[in-house]
Order: C-alpha cells, then sequence, then structure tokens
C-alpha cells in the first residue's frame, strides 16, 4: 500500500528503498531494535506462577508452577522509548567488536569533539579542591556567580556597544545540553512547534514524550543546501501558526549556518511575529566561514535588541565549544521571564548541575581565556576538516555541502553503486571494515512515528563526524577506502 502510494505521489527513490527494503539485512535489524517496533501495550494475563490463588486470590492457580520469565511479565505501564540513532549505531559496532578505547577502529559517529589538549589552547584544570559548601546541592538555576560569568562572556563577545546587556538572571545553568532542552520543552504549553529536518537526533524522543504540544517538521534539502532562509521561516510561522521554533545553528547534522544579516532577520521575525525561538547554538564557535577573524564565534545574541524583551532562548555550554561534555555544564540564556520557568522545571526534573564542577567552570569562561581556547578549536578543527574534506575528495566521494561549522559532515551517498546508496547498509558494511559513522535516518526526526521510515529523504546519506583525534580520523579513511575498493567502486 505505502509503496503504492509512493510510487504514484512521492520520492522516487524511497520508492525503490520500500521495494528493497525486506532484501536489506540491515534494514531488519533498525526494524527490530528495542522501542522501534510498534507494539501496543498488550493486555497481559495475570501469572500463574504465585501462590496468590492459595490465599483467596481471584487468580489462576500456579499448576505447574514455575517461575516468571522476562517475557512473561515484560514492563507493565512502561514502554521503551525510541533507540536514540547515536545507541543504536553503537550497540551495532559493539556486536561487530567495536570496543571503547580499541585503537584499530575509526570512530566518525561519535558526536563529541576530542577532549585532550590540542596545539595553542589554554592548559585543562586538572585537579579538583572541594569546598565544605561544595557538597551542598547548588540552586537549581545554577550558582549565581556561573551565571554571571555566562553573562559577562556574551556582553563581551556580542553585546559590545549595546545599552541592554544580560545579567546573571537571563541565565540559567543546566546539567548538560538535553538537560536544557528538556527543560525547554516541559515548560512549552499549548503550542505548534516547528523544526526543520534534519536535526540532531535526540530531538526526536524530547518532541515526543512531552504531549501538550504539537511537533510539526519542515523538511529541508540538498536542492537548497539545507539552508533556511528568513522567508522560509516566516513562511512556515505564518502558514503553520507555529507558536515556538526549534532550531540547532550551526546544525547538527548538516554542518550548515546561518549568520549575520540573515540572523538578525530570524530574531526580527521572532520578535514580530511574537515567536518563542529556541536556538540550540552548541557548536557555536566551530566556525569555519571567517579565517581572517580566528576564534570568532556566532550567536543570535548578537542581534537581539531587549535581552528581556526578544523571545529568544539560547542554549550552549561546556559540552562542545569548550570540549567539555563531561562535565555537564551548559546554559540556556534568554529574557527574565523564561529563565523563570526553566529553573522551575529544573526544580521536578533532575535539580540542577552539580556544585564544584559549576565552581570550576567561571575560570574557564573568562573572555580572553575562552577566546583563545576558542582560536585553537578552529585552527585545529579546521585543519581536521579540510583533511577528510580532501580524503573523500581523492576517493571521488566529493562532499557537496561542506559544512560551513561544526565537526560534522554531511555525505551523499546517491553516486555509490546499490546497495551502498543506501546509508544503513553503507553504515553495515562500513563497521566491517573498523569505520562508523551515523545513517542520515536517525537525524530525520519523527516525532509518534508517523511517517514510515522508507519515506525518509534522508536514506541516501550519513553523517561523518571529524571530532574524534587524527589518527582515528587516518584509520576510519584507510577503512573507507577499503570498502570503496572491495565494492569496486571506481576512484
Ligand atoms: C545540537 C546539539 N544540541 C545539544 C546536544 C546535547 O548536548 P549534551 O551532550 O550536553 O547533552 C548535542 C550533542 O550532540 C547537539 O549536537
Amino acid at each position: 500500500m505505502l509503496k503504492k502510494l509512493l510510487d504514484r505521489f512521492g520520492d522516487k527513490k524511497a520508492s525503490e528503498y520500500k521495494n528493497k527494503e525486506s532484501e536489506y539485512e540491515a534494514h531488519q535489524h533498525l526494524r527490530t531494535a528495542k522501542g522501534n517496533q510498534s507494539v501496543p501495550n498488550p493486555i497481559r494475563p495475570v501469572f500463574p506462577a504465585t501462590n496468590l490463588y492459595e490465599k483467596g486470590y481471584n487468580t489462576p492457580k500456579a499448576s505447574p508452577a514455575h517461575t516468571p520469565k522476562p517475557e512473561d511479565i515484560g514492563t507493565p505501564g512502561f514502554e521503551h522509548p525510541p533507540t536514540t540513532g547515536v545507541i543504536y549505531v553503537m550497540d551495532r559496532a559493539v556486536a561487530k567488536g567495536w570496543k571503547y578505547g580499541d585503537k584499530s577502529w575509526g570512530n566518525f559517529g561519535q558526536g563529541a569533539p576530542e577532549v585532550g589538549h590540542i596545539p595553542d589552547a589554554p592548559e585543562r584544570p586538572t585537579r579538583l579542591v572541594l569546598q565544605p559548601d561544595e557538597f551542598e546541592y547548588a540552586p537549581v538555576a545554577g550558582l549565581k556567580t556561573l551565571r554571571e560569568a555566562v553573562a559577562n562572556l556574551y556582553n563581551v563577545r556580542y553585546r559590545e556597544g549595546k545599552e541592554s546587556k544580560y545579567t546573571w538572571e537571563n541565565v540559567c545553568i543546566v546539567p548538560g545540553g538535553r538537560a536544557g532542552l528538556t527543560r525547554m520543552a516541559a515548560s512549552i504549553g499549548d503550542a505548534n512547534v516547528g523544526f526543520f529536518l534534519p536535526e540532531y537526533t535526540a530531538y526526536e524522543a524530547l518532541l515526543t514524550i512531552f504531549k501538550r504540544f504539537v511537533p510539526i517538521p519542515t523538511p529541508l534539502d540538498k536542492d537548497t543546501n539545507y539552508h533556511i532562509t528568513p522567508r522560509r521561516l516566516y513562511k512556515e510561522i505564518h502558514d503553520r501558526g507555529l507558536g515556538v521554533v526549534v532550531a540547532s545553528n550551526p546544525s547538527n547534522p548538516t554542518g550548515q549556518l546561518i549568520e549575520g544579516d540573515e540572523l538578525k532577520e530570524w530574531v526580527d521575525i521572532a520578535r514580530t511575529t511574537k515567536t518563542t525561538m529556541v536556538l540550540d547554538e552548541f557548536y557555536s564557535s566551530y566556525i569555519y566561514t571567517h579565517p581572517d577573524e580566528p576564534g570568532k564565534s556566532i550567536s543570535s545574541a548578537e542581534y537581539i535588541d531587549d535581552v528581556n524583551v526578544d523571545p529568544i532562548l539560547i542554549l550552549d555550554g561546556m559540552t562542545k565549544n569548550f570540549r567539555m561534555p563531561g562535565w555537564r555544564v551548559c546554559w540556556i540564556i534568554g529574557p527574565k521571564e523564561y529563565i523563570s520557568s526553566m529553573a522551575s522545571s529544573g526544580s521536578f526534573l533532575e535539580g540542577g548541575a552539580n556544585h564544584p564542577l559549576q565552581q570550576a567552570a567561571i575560570p574557564l569562561l573568562e573572555p580572553s581565556r575562552a577566546h583563545q581556547d576558542a582560536v585553537a578549536l578552529q585552527k585545529h578543527f579546521g585543519m581536521k576538516r579540510q583533511y577528510v574534506l580532501d580524503r573523500l575528495a581523492a576517493l571521488n566521494m566529493p562532499v557537496v555541502v561542506p559544512p560551513k561549522a561544526t565537526f560534522y559532515i554531511w555525505l551523499d551517498l546517491s553516486h555509490l553503486p546499490e546497495p551502498y546508496s543506501n546509508g544503513l547498509t553503507f553504515f553495515e558494511a562500513c563497521l566491517d571494515e573498523k569505520m562508523i559513522c551515523v545513517p542520515g535516518i536517525f537525524f530525520d526526526i519523527n516525532p509518534g512515528k508517523r511517517r514510515d521510515l522508507a519515506a525518509s529523504p534522508y536514506q541516501g546519506f550519513v553523517r561523518l563526524s571529524f571530532g574524534p583525534p587524527m589518527d582515528e580520523l587516518e584509520k576510519g579513511l584507510d577503512g573507507l577506502e577499503r570498502l570503496l575498493k572491495k565494492i569496486g567502486y571506481n576512484h
């Protein structure tokens, strides 16, 4: 049935995939992964093995007595959330022999930057001295001193010469980026929430579990370089009645970037249409479009008129831009009124970021140190970006839309022979050569699984991350080279 519809109205490529899906082993793995089968909660018969019958309960008699197995009981009332792309990818890699720290693999699936020393970066702390009060809870919205340090960094970076400045009351500290997104999602009321595809994988579950709002996707495609023009944004808001827009900028996974006058227009549109804009600026320092301005970072904070009026919520933190994913210290910046609801939702969701590392983060946000960090980061990641792009070009795998920012490459597989032009199959074949990547369909955020996997416009893509250190990138690309030779791809 779906096949017929796809043939008639849909994408030709999607229809072909649908035809072949049952032949592709890679697709069968995905369909049967935990959380991906849409099994309705079955009505379970009462388990007959307990002795309640003898005590006069209205239950079946256990005969013969046996002990329950996991499948007899299930998880009553609980559902397995959809498996996020990264978990699925790592589960499959483990199944094919990958182990944490195994140097013979190249993990291009890694959504985190390398964390060791990089040339010219300031020294990183190596020890913590704990004060007695750091054993206490920190405030749910974060330490005031850290909130001040974040506000100051944004004022120095983006609000020089502007009248309206951020204060600590515009900042809420959160225990990681996903916790920040969760706090925001928990505070959204009855609204249409727009987002653009492809988008960061964790948005899927986030936009699914909170049932008050209606998530509305807008797919982007390669013909427009995955670019969201202000006019398109305005049209989506207007035509679909959006109350909130959520977007990663720079974009994970495409590495595209809205900046300058266009970003200013985004902010103007949010203000004019009274639309809350959640801008996930997690990669704001991984910028490659200004080689003449080393260390330049990009944020919508630069284009806000009044920090307590414009309905822009910015998410960022130590995870990527400071290469400290393990610290779980991040922040949301926005008008005071929103920040107060972020603190309230944190008080029942997770209770806030850990106290000692909030304290330890303060000196790292000192503007000149943060600038030095950003300069080193851009140089090092710019070099890795070029290395990966050059090697892909030499393998006749040119990147049509090279990243302007982030540490991701959105790789189009359409010129590869079948079945490797399919991201899932390509991913499994890469694992056999000890190279990990992420199939494009995982960025096809599909809340409530309303659309069929085969109809995804991102079947023919994978995301490659150049987050890991150089030696690992070399290993991974060697693996890719072996694979392309094996399948007879002409290069
Ligand atoms: C766009 C984006 N936002 C948020 C996050 C989540 O960050 P954290 O690991 O701090 O939860 C990520 C991580 O990959 C990301 O890519």
